[in-house]
């Protein structure tokens, strides 16, 4: 089971679009094990996007993420990390998949809905960020035992 952090970024949360993008988690058995509305500071979102400084967008960036409340959530499943980047779709909404949330949601390219770590290291990294200890829960629910194969001992 792998943990990453999303974070449904201002203008998602200005669009009135975070109950839907949630579901779309949660309709994919992924499960909600954290969340955190609030805002960003500027010290926050330097650390967050730091692999970004320099680059000729970063104080737009830093500026968005910061300009209205954010909702940061930690969601668990198998093969988590990769399984939301791939719901969240291409990083410009102009030229993301249909299917994807930033492709069914939104045609901006600085304004794309929704962040994910990309990488074990990275969720690691970002959890810590955004969350402190006991804030990401560990529970059982029953549905699991139909979102996963137990029968060989591991989620399948
Ligand atoms: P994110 O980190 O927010 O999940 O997005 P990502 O991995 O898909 O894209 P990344 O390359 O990490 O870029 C971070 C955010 O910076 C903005 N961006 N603007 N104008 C540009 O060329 C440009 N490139 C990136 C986007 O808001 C992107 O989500
Ligand atoms: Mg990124």
């Amino acid at each position: 089971m792998e943990t990453t952090l999303i974070i449904l970024k201002p203008d998602a949360v200005q669009r009135g679009l975070m109950g839907r993008i949630i579901s779309r988690f949660e309709d994919k058995g992924l499960q909600i094990v954290g969340a955190k509305f609030m805002q960003i500071s500027n010290e926050l979102a330097s650390t967050h996007y730091s692999d970004h400084q320099g680059k000729p967008f970063y104080d737009g960036l830093v500026g968005f993420m910061t300009s209205s409340p954010v909702l940061v959530l930690a969601i668990r499943g198998k093969g988590a990390i990769a399984v939301c980047r791939k719901m969240m779709g291409a990083t410009f909404g102009s030229n993301a998949e249909a299917g994807t949330i930033r492709g069914d949601f939104g045609v901006s390219n600085s304004f794309n809905l929704i962040h994910g770590s990309d990488s074990p290291e990275a969720a690691e990294k970002e959890l810590g960020l955004f969350f402190n200890d006991g804030e990401v829960l560990c529970f059982d629910r029953p549905g699991d035992a139909w979102v996963y194969d137990m029968s060989g001992g591991t989620a399948e």
